[in-house]
């Protein structure tokens, strides 16, 4: 192999290697974590035995809802998880232009993406997000907000 063809080569490699590098970790490192979530809407409660869920977003994506709108770039829901009364974890969705292009159909959630935080935060990096996209996916008809309705009705 001539030294020009083996530097192609390597130069090749390397770009595989960052765009996949890139796919594995750009999409749920997108989102940050919402330290302004309490300054939004409490828009819904669920409890189911000793889980309680607070749900969280702007007045401003409540309006969107209320009116019909498409939920707009920029839209984060928080969903503060407790467990026995003790703050478990935080899960969070974020909607902004252009997310979800890179990944195939059969997971994109529109332009969505899903991180989850520990309580004190911190990225939960054990979380399969996966599970996220698979799950919500069913909600597409709604924007892959299960709790549309209840944005709709907040007030
Ligand atoms: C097995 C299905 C399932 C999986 C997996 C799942 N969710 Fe959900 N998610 C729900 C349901 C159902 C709700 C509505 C609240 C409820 O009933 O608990 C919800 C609600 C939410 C909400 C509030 C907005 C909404 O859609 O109502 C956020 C934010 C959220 N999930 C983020 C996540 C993140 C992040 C992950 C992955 C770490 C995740 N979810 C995994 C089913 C799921």
């Amino acid at each position: 192999m001539s030294a020009q063809s083996r530097l192609v080569r390597t130069a090749l490699a390397g770009l595989v290697l960052c765009g996949l590098a890139g796919r594995a970790t750009a999409g749920a490192d997108l989102v940050a974590f919402p330290t302004d979530f309490a300054e939004g809407v409490r828009y819904a409660t669920v409890e189911r035995g000793s889980i309680r869920e607070e749900i969280f977003t702007s007045r401003k994506v409540l309006e969107a809802a209320r009116t019909g709108r498409p939920l707009p770039s920029g839209t984060v829901i928080t969903l503060v998880d407790y467990r026995d009364g003790k703050l478990f974890r935080y899960v969070v969705m974020e909607k902004r232009t252009g997310w979800g292009a890179d990944y195939p159909p059969e997971k994109r959630n529109g332009e969505w993406e899903f991180q989850a935080f520990n309580a004190d935060g911190s990225v939960n990096s054990r979380e399969t997000l996966d599970r996220c996209f698979g799950c919500h996916r069913g909600q597409a008809l709604q924007d892959f907000v299960f709790t549309l309705d209840r944005m709709r009705s907040a007030r």
